[in-house]
Order: structure tokens, then C-alpha cells, then sequence
């Protein structure tokens, strides 16, 4: 039906005869000529409809914004002055000889160009909204990630495999989707959470190198970086360590940023550790883009008559801080209370500050509620520990560690977006030597901080059971950006440390075996050292899109409460449906009849 696409068109083609499709991206009438700016996948092309011309004429003034049309006319060059520079295609334009209306479109519910169009909107007239050209350009780019990626692993060996989605749950800490069984009234599936179980059952077949852009779900709290079904670049070896896995895997995201961004990431990536990515900046996923550091103050609080930090000074769980900004005492009062808020909105009490005034003239250049609280001594020391000097502002944050740590980041997070502190564009990295376990304080008990099959650094059950507490585990992440963008781990190869490993979390032999009984089982039957990783694949084009959220680089995403706007997914199941399935519903509040 076409010759050209509309954003092909250049200064080659002029003079020859083009047959575009596409839809009407705008249409203006200019003193009896009418201008339509077609728009397809390629970009916009401008075809002119002169009234010497009746018939295409007459045509051209019946179109509407998103009419579907097929044009044919001659590309010409653009007369002087009504060239647009802005436009792949400005150099020239087309006299229009023919228009077919191939379609008719209602009215858009918004302006494809609009600056601000309300998220329910689009995701409602999802199709619409995919026309607009950063759209396409994600889904493009989405596509063609997907596709290096690929390359890249097939040229390495490793063999791209299915595993199921209707399956048993894969503990990765969220609830499970549940599929109801016909066939087995009163069971039923779980989609996966990942394909963990199955591609360390792949290692134990000998497939040796695994890959797969695996669809999974979770049912869990949606933010800007999370949907329910989201997808996986996953990843498993045999007979490879950390260190050669985790050079594989940075190599692959090297070439991948090289060839797609033309950026260069530093090889190899910096690695740190759990701990001291939680000491500096009080998350395992540092932003290192931002030059911020937390400052360590526990020791100097602790008999300061200021119950504020002298409390959780003395806390084996407590933890005072500084955050020291830069120039930053010449925030207005306004801004450091929006900050308060800000951190508040994270669980903070309050957000103590001392403003450096004046780093000569001591106490008196110094402004701040807390002075009379700390003493002289004390605050001279807070100053020099964070080397702060005139026209600095100190930020402090004081409680449970955990606590000071979800909102001290976010507020250094913060402020490096708000006053455009970063010191590079992309800062990648590995964070390193996890801990193996996590107390579960409400419950009493011991949680993985990764997911049960991730091998501790000690080969000694009774080390391990002695001290779960400091054990190590052999996990890494990769973070880019304060993004993590994939997880993985050394797995555990043997069945007496796996079954120790579940005794330790709690699950009981009786309910290891129902869950997992399958994977101990294999385990018995000569399984390789293995390891993997798997990326999260939304992110990392949300990422290298620019995109403020996944739901960007997805093409049919769901709302935060996880339904489909679109489809109006989920939905009520007809009672004949539920029957077969041997299924009453009990709507919340409703009495079990
Ligand atoms: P993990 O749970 O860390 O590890 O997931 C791996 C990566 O998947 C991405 N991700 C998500 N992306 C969008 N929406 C979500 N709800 C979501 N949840 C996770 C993240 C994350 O880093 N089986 C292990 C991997 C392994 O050990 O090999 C796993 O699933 O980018
Ligand atoms: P208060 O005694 O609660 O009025 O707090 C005195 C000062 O300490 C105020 O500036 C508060 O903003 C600040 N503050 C209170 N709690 C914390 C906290 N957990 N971390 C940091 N600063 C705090």
C-alpha cells in the first residue's frame, strides 16, 4: 500500500512520486491551502493539498486529527522560509494528488502531543497513547535490548529455555498468583515469582548455561519500579564462580550500554559491600551517582544530654548520623521544613540541622535548634568529622538504624536530584557479601535476605547454626543508578546444607517436602556447583530510556492496585465457570455460607 514510510522522506526523493499511510497528526488550513502532517511509526511527513486540486482537496478538508489515511503525491522541495529543522523530514514536503480516508478515528481523548496527560487516561486508551513517538521509541528500544541481550548470550552458549508458568510457588518474598485446577478440584497452580527452581533443575540436567526472558509474577506493593507481572532476563552456570559470573554478566551490560547509548561503563564495576554500602549511604542499593555520605556519629552522641540521639546512640540497633550538604546553608526555612516533611513522609520524628553560617567565628556562626542540646564540644566535633565549612548545612538523622536508613537515603536521594549534586551519568555497581539471613523480629525467626537456595559463604553447618546471624551469603546485585537491576547468587549444591538451611528458616521437613521435596530430591542425583543471576529487565530499558517509571517501557502495564485498565482485568468469573472449578466466592464482610 506504501512506497515510503512518512519519516523516510529527505531531499533524495525529490521529484518522485510517494504513497504514504499513516495517521492525520494535525491538519491546518492556510489561506485556502490545507497542510497534513501524517504521522507512522517512522515520524511525520507534510503533505500540501492545493485547491487547483478539487478532489484530494475536498478530501483533505474532511480529515480530523487520527484519520487514517494513504496518500500519494510528489515529494518537493520545501520553499524557503518553511523549512523545519526541528523535523527529521523538514527539508521537504509532498503536493498531495491523491487521499484515500482509510479510516475515520473519534477524537482522541487527549492531544498526542499534550505535556500533561493524566496516567488513567493513557493507560485506559493504551493504544492511543503508544502512538506517541516516546512510546514508540521505548517500545523500540525495549526490542532491540531484548534482542542484544539475546546475541550476546547465544554467542556465550547459553541455551534459551522454557520453564513453566502454571507451577508450584517460588519463595521470592511476595505473594503468589494462584490458578485454580479443573482437573484437581481444590488445587492449584502458582505462576512463577521467578524460574529459580527450575533453572538450577536445568544445571542438574547438564544444560550448563541457561538464559530465558522470563514472564513473572508477584503479587505485592506496587511502586514506580515494580508491577505484578514483570520480566526477567534470567540467568544460571554450572561450574562457575562468583567472580567469572559476575564478569560475564558486567561484560554483557558494557557492551550492551556501548552499543546502544554509546556510553562506556567502567570495567571492571566497583564492588562494595553490604555493610559499607549500608554505613555510607543506609541502603544496599547506593546511588553512586551522588556524592552525599552518611557520617557516622554514635560514639560522639552517646552522653550528649540530647535524648534524641543520645537514645539510639546507646542502642545495640540504633544508629546518629550526619548528612552533610554542600552550600547547603543557604536553604531558606521554607525548603529545609519541605525537607522535614519529605523525610517524614519516610518515617522520620524530625530532621535536626545545623547551618553553617560562619566556620571562623565558632558557636556564634552557627544556626540550628539542637546547639544548646549537643554543647560546644560535642557540636566541634560534629563540624570537624564532616569537615564541614561556611555556607554548609548538616543534616542529622537519629533512631533505630533501619529507620534513620529509610529516610535518611531517600532525603540524600533527594537532594542530589534537587540541587543536581550528581558527579556522573551512570554509576554502576556491585554490592557484595550479603548477609545469609535477616531476624524477623515479630516473628521470631530467621528470614534469607536473598531467597532459600542462595549458598552461605562457610561450608560449616555448625558455623552457620551457631551465628546465622553474621553468616555471609555468596549473593551479589547489580545496581545502577540506586536501581537494582539484577540479583543473584551461588546456589546450594548440597542436600544436607540445603535441609540445614530450611531447618534454620523454620520450614520443617514436613513442609520442605511439600514445597521443595522435588528439588531436594534432585539435589541426591549428582548436581553441579551452580550459580545465576536475573536481571530485571524493565528496569534496565526503563533505565537506559529515561523513563520516570517501568509502566513506560511496558506496553500494557497495570495501575498501582494491579488491574488493566484497558481490558478492565480482573474481572468477575461467571458462576458456571466458578462451579466447575469447584469455587464459591465470599465477598469481604459476607458470611461463609
Ligand atoms: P530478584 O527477586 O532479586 O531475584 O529479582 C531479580 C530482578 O528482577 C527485578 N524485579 C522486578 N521488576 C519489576 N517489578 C517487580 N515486581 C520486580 N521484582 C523484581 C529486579 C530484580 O533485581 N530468582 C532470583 C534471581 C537469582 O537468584 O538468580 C530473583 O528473582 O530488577
Ligand atoms: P524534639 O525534641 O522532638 O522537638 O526535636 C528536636 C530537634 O531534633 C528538632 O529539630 C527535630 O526536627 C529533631 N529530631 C527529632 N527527632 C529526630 C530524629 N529521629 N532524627 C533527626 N532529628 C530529629
Amino acid at each position: 500500500m506504501r512506497s515510503h514510510y512518512c519519516g523516510q522522506l529527505d531531499t533524495s526523493l525529490i521529484g518522485q512520486e510517494v504513497e504514504l499511510c499513516g495517521w492525520v497528526n494535525r491538519r491546518r488550513d492556510h489561506g485556502g491551502v490545507i497542510f497534513i502532517d501524517l504521522r507512522d511509526r517512522e515520524g511525520l511527513a507534510q503533505i500540501v493539498f492545493d485547491p487547483d486540486q478539487p478532489e484530494p482537496f475536498s478530501i483533505a478538508d474532511q480529515v480530523r486529527n487520527e484519520y487514517v489515511l494513504r496518500i500519494t503525491g510528489k515529494v518537493r522541495a520545501r520553499p524557503e522560509g518553511a523549512l523545519n529543522p526541528d523535523l527529521a523530514t523538514g527539508q521537504v514536503e509532498i503536493l498531495g494528488r491523491s487521499i484515500e480516508i482509510l479510516n475515520t478515528a473519534r477524537t482522541p481523548p487527549f492531544q498526542l502531543d499534550e505535556e500533561h496527560i493524566n496516567d488513567d487516561t493513557r493507560l485506559r486508551y493504551r493504544y492511543v497513547d503508544l502512538r506517541r513517538p516516546v512510546m514508540q521509541h521505548n517500545l523500540r528500544l525495549r526490542s532491540r535490548v531484548c534482542r542484544i541481550l539475546r546475541n550476546h548470550l547465544d554467542e556465550r552458549g547459553f541455551i534459551e529455555t522454557e520453564t513453566p508458568i502454571l507451577t508450584k510457588a517460588t519463595p521470592e518474598g511476595a505473594r503468589d498468583y494462584l490458578v485454580p485446577s479443573r482437573t484437581h478440584p481444590g488445587s492449584f497452580f502458582a505462576l512463577p515469582q521467578s524460574p529459580q527452581l527450575f533453572k538450577q533443575l536445568l544445571m542438574m540436567s547438564g544444560l550448563d548455561r541457561y538464559y530465558q526472558v522470563a514472564r513473572c509474577f508477584r503479587d505485592e506493593d506496587l511502586r514506580a519500579d515494580r508491577q505484578p507481572e514483570f520480566t526477567q532476563l534470567d540467568i544460571e552456570t554450572s561450574f562457575m564462580n562468583e567472580e567469572e559470573l559476575t564478569g560475564i554478566m558486567e561484560g554483557m551490560i558494557r557492551q550492551l550500554f556501548q552499543e546502544v547509548l554509546d556510553i562506556r561503563l567502567p570495567d571492571p564495576f566497583p564492588r562494595m559491600t553490604y555493610a559499607e554500602a549500608v554505613a555510607r549511604f543506609g541502603t544496599d542499593r547506593p546511588d553512586l551517582r551522588n556524592p552525599l555520605e552518611f557520617v557516622e556519629l554514635r560514639d560522639l552522641m552517646k552522653d550528649v544530654d540530647f535524648k534524641v540521639f543520645a537514645a539510639p546512640a546507646n542502642l545495640e540497633d540504633g544508629r546518629v548520623v550526619a548528612l552533610k550538604l554542600p552550600g547547603g546553608a543557604s536553604l531558606t526555612r521554607k525548603e529545609i521544613d519541605d525537607y522535614t516533611t519529605f523525610a517524614g513522609r519516610h518515617g522520620a520524628q524530625g530532621l535536626a540541622y545545623i547551618k553553617v553560617n560562619d566556620s571562623e567565628t565558632g558557636m556564634a556562626g552557627l544556626q540550628s535548634p539542637i546547639l544548646k542540646f549537643l554543647g560546644d564540644s560535642v557540636t566541634t566535633a560534629v563540624l570537624q568529622r564532616t569537615g564541614a565549612v561556611s555556607g554548609d548545612l548538616i543534616f542529622f538523622g537519629a533512631g533505630k538504624a533501619r529507620a534513620v536508613n529509610d529516610f535518611l537515603n531517600p532525603l540524600r536521594n533527594k537532594l542530589a536530584e534537587d540541587l543536581q549534586l550528581y558527579t556522573s551519568v551512570w554509576a554502576p555497581l556491585w554490592v557484595v557479601d550479603f548477609p545469609m539471613f535477616e531476624y524477623n523480629e515479630p516473628e521470631k525467626r530467621w528470614n534469607p535476605l536473598h531467597h532459600p537456595f542462595t549458598a552461605p559463604r562457610i561450608d560449616s553447618i555448625d558455623e552457620m547454626n551457631a551465628s546465622p546471624g553474621t553468616c555471609l551469603s555468596r549473593a551479589y546485585d547489580m545496581v545502577l543508578n540506586g536501581t537494582e537491576l539484577g540479583g543473584g547468587s551461588m546456589r546450594i549444591h548440597r542436600p544436607e546444607m540445603q535441609e540445614a538451611v530450611f531447618r534454620l528458616l523454620g520450614i520443617g521437613e514436613e513442609e520442605a517436602r511439600e514445597k521443595f521435596g522435588f528439588l531436594i530430591e534432585a539435589l541426591h542425583y549428582g548436581c553441579p556447583p551452580h550459580g545465576g543471576i536475573a536481571f530485571g529487565l524493565d528496569r534496565l530499558v526503563m533505565l537506559m530510556a529515561g523513563a520516570k517509571s517501568i509502566r513506560d517501557v511496558i506496553a500494557f502495564p497495570k495501575t498501582q492496585t494491579a488491574n488493566c485498565m484497558l481490558t478492565e482485568a480482573p474481572s468477575h468469573a461467571p458462576d458456571a465457570q466458578l462451579r466447575e472449578l469447584g469455587i464459591r466466592v465470599v465477598k469481604p464482610g459476607e458470611k461463609n455460607r
